[in-house]
C-alpha cells in the first residue's frame, strides 16, 4: 500500500530546501509509490490545514530555486500565536495529520525545528527531520545544507570590501549571520583573508582588536577587514549573559524567572547594534576611518551552491528510502559521505558551536588572524 507523507519547512529559510523536497518526493514517487502533501508556512500550515500539492509537475525546475516553495515560519506547535495569545496547538496538528491519513511527517529545519519535531514525536506522530541552516549549528551532523551557499556569499562579500578598504585606507567591519554559532564568520573570514575574526564562542576585547589593527598600520598596511558574527560579544557582555543565565537557572519562582528573561531579551535587543558600536570604537581608537557592512539576508537568499544541491538531494533521497523501510523518529544526518539516522532525542535542544580549540580556530591563530582574545 502506498505511504502518505507530509512535508513542511520551518524556521529561517535557506538555499537547498527546494532541492531537498525534490529529492524526497522524486525518490519516493519513483521508487516507492509514495504520495506527498506539503503544508504551508511550517507548523502553522498543519494547524490551519493549508496544504500544497506535491507531484511530479511541482517538482520540475525547483532544484536551483532559493527559498522554499512551501513557505516557512518560526511558529512552534506548542506555542503558536493565535488571536494575540501563544496557544498549544498540538492536538489540532494531530487532527490534521490523521485527517490526511499521513504515515509520516518530514520537517526540514534547523535547531528549533528539531525541538518541535521531537515534541510531535512525543505526542505520537511519526516524524523525520532533515538538517538545514546557514548557521551549520545543528548537533549530530557534520554539516547542514544552506551553509555552503552562505559561505560562498559571505566570502565573496568580504573579498569585495577588500578592494574598497585598500583604496581608502579604511577599516571595514563586515557583520555576518550567526547569533550563537560562528561557523559562517570563521570560515568566510579565513576564506577571504579577514584580518580579525570575531565569533560568539570566543569573547573578545576591543583593545585587542585595536592593537591588531595598529600592528598592521605599523607594518605599513593601512586597511583592515574585521569579520564579525552577529552574536560575537566582548568579555564584559559574555560575563553579563553568563550571570543572567545562571540567575535564570537558579530562579526560585516564576516571576523572578520572567524578570530575568526580560533582562535577557533587553540585552539581546541592545546587542543588535553592537557592530555599529564596535565600528565607531575602532575608528576612535585606531584613527582609521571605519565603515560597517551588514550582509543580512543576502546570505540566505538565491540559488543553492552545487555542494548544497548535492547534500540536500542526498539527504532527501535517503530520507525517502528510510521512510519506505518504515523508519521514523530520527533526523537524517551527514557523517562523512553517508547519511545516518540519529534519534531526535540526541539532537533536539543541543547546538553545534565552534569549539575554541577547533582546527580552524587554530588555523586562524597560526595565520596571525586576530580573534580579539
Ligand atoms: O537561523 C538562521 C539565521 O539566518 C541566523 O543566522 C540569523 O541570526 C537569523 O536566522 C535571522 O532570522 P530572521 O530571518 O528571522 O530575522
Amino acid at each position: 500500500m502506498s505511504k502518505h507523507i507530509g512535508i513542511l519547512t520551518s524556521g529561517g529559510d535557506c538555499p537547498g530546501l527546494n532541492a531537498a523536497i525534490r529529492g524526497i518526493a522524486k525518490a519516493g514517487i519513483k521508487n516507492f509509490d509514495m504520495k506527498f502533501l506539503g503544508f504551508r508556512n511550517g507548523f502553522r500550515g498543519l494547524v490551519q490545514d493549508r496544504t500544497q500539492n506535491i507531484d511530479q509537475e511541482m517538482l520540475s525546475g525547483i532544484l536551483t530555486d532559493g527559498g522554499t516553495f512551501l513557505g516557512t515560519s518560526r511558529d512552534k506547535p506548542h506555542k503558536m500565536p493565535v488571536g494575540g495569545k501563544n496557544l498549544d496547538m498540538t492536538d489540532t496538528i494531530i487532527e490534521t495529520y490523521e485527517r490526511h491519513h499521513l504515515d509520516a511527517l518530514v520537517c526540514l529545519g534547523g535547531g528549533g525545528t528539531q525541538k518541535n519535531a521531537l515534541h510531535l514525536k512525543k505526542a505520537g506522530l511519526n516524524v523525520v527531520t532533515l538538517p538545514k541552516t546557514i548557521d551549520n549549528d545543528v548537533a549530530m551532523t557534520d554539516i547542514t545544507f544552506g551553509f555552503d551557499t552562505a559561505l560562498g556569499i559571505a566570502t565573496e562579500a568580504i573579498d569585495r570590501v577588500h578592494s574598497t578598504a585598500t583604496s581608502h585606507d579604511r577599516v571595514i567591519v563586515v557583520e555576518i549571520m550567526g547569533h550563537r554559532a560562528g561557523w559562517l564568520a570563521l570560515e568566510s573570514g579565513i576564506a577571504a583573508g579577514a584580518d580579525v575574526i570575531l565569533i560568539p564562542e570566543i569573547a573578545y576585547e576591543i583593545e585587542s582588536v585595536v592593537e591588531a589593527i595598529k600592528d598592521r598600520k605599523r607594518a605599513g598596511k593601512h586597511f583592515s577587514i574585521v569579520a564579525v558574527a552577529e552574536g560575537a560579544m566582548t568579555r564584559e557582555q559574555a560575563t553579563t549573559i553568563e550571570s543572567l543565565l545562571e540567575q535564570k537557572a537558579n530562579a526560585s519562582n516564576k516571576s523572578e524567572k520572567s524578570e530575568i528573561s526580560k533582562q535577557l531579551s533587553d540585552f539581546h535587543d541592545e546587542h543588535v547594534a553592537h557592530t555599529q558600536y564596535l565600528t565607531r570604537e575602532l575608528e576612535k581608537q585606531t584613527g582609521c576611518e571605519s565603515r560597517l557592512t551588514i550582509l543580512g539576508h543576502i546570505q540566505r537568499g538565491g540559488t543553492p551552491s552545487p555542494v548544497d544541491r548535492v547534500l540536500a538531494t542526498q539527504l532527501g533521497t535517503t530520507c525517502a528510502k528510510y521512510l519506505a523501510d518504515g523508519g521514523h523518529g530520527d533526523m537524517m544526518s551527514i557523517r562523512g559521505q553517508e547519511v545516518v539516522p540519529v534519534a531526535l532525542e540526541d539532537v533536539a535542544g543541543k547546538k553545534k558551536l565552534v569549539p575554541t580549540d577547533h582546527p580552524l580556530v587554530e588555523t586562524a591563530r597560526l595565520l596571525g588572524t586576530s580573534l580579539g582574545e
